[in-house]
């Protein structure tokens, strides 16, 4: 079955009221491919003025960087599953390196929000990835599996119709230093098979697998054409222009 392909812009802790307005306002404009599914990711603050800001009839859809796990309550500076759902939000990026590796986040919390996103109807960018020293050692297989797993240990096969995965090597996050095609379709290829075997045929063929990690106007092409790459979380590219080609990549 073909997979729709997905490109995620995550603005991180990026832009004012005024560029990210302008930023969508260009996507409203632009000609969009009508067969990639798109989702901006703006700064939990903005997410209200994103949302209101997209054109509907564009179909570009607004994700949160982050929710908590937890229903409601004394959880100073988080925000749930409801709420977003409340604000017409229906996607978050989850599990990203720089909330594990800045911030603490372990496998085992990003798993726990997950599982509670997707429960509460709130669909997942789902990240893993390994560090230069880990890839260096040999180990970037076993890294993306430790994770994957313990997001298995908390999912259902159904779960997954709510969930992609976006693999970003953090030696290429922002660095310009983007994963070879090769590099990058061997991950994707492992990650697959790793569906199949824990979740079987229909997870593996129809869960899209993201790149991301400097990918750029450029470059976005030639991994568009690799078989397990379905699509891009991109950084730094999607505050300019040239989003817009990376959202055509696929051509
Ligand atoms: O989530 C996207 C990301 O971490 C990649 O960032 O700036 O390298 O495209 P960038």
């Amino acid at each position: 079955m073909a997979r729709k392909f997905f490109v995620g812009g995550n603005f991180k802790m990026n832009g004012t009221k005024e560029s990210i307005k302008s930023i969508i306002e260009n996507l409203n404009k632009a000609s969009l491919d009508p067969n990639v599914e798109v989702v901006i990711a703006p700064p939990a603050l903005y997410l209200q003025l994103a949302r209101d800001t997209v054109d509907k009839a564009s179909g570009v859809e607004v994700a949160a960087q982050n929710v908590y796990h937890k229903p409601n309550g004394a959880y100073t500076g988080e925000i749930s599953v409801a709420q977003l759902k409340d604000s017409d939000i229906h996607w978050t990026i989850l599990g990203h390196s720089e909330r594990r590796t800045l911030l603490g986040e372990t496998d085992e919390l990003v798993a726990s929000k997950t599982k509670a996103a997707v429960e509460g109807g709130v669909s997942v960018i789902w990240c893993c990835g390994e560090s230069l020293e880990e890839r260096e050692a040999g180990n970037t297989v076993a890294v993306v599996e430790r994770q994957l797993a313990a997001l298995a240990a908390k999912l259902s096969a159904a779960d997954w119709k709510k969930i992609v995965i976006a693999y970003e090597p953090i030696w290429a996050i922002g660095t310009g230093k983007v994963a070879t095609v090769q590099q990058a379709q061997e991950v994707h290829e492992a990650i697959r098979k790793w569906l199949r075997t824990q979740f079987g045929d229909a997870v593996a063929d129809e869960t899209r697998i993201l790149y991301g990690g400097s990918v750029n106007g450029k470059n976005c092409k030639d991994l568009a054409k690799e078989k397990d790459i379905d699509g891009f979380l991109v950084g730094g590219a999607s505050l300019k222009p040239e989003f817009v080609d990376i959202i055509n990549s696929n051509q």
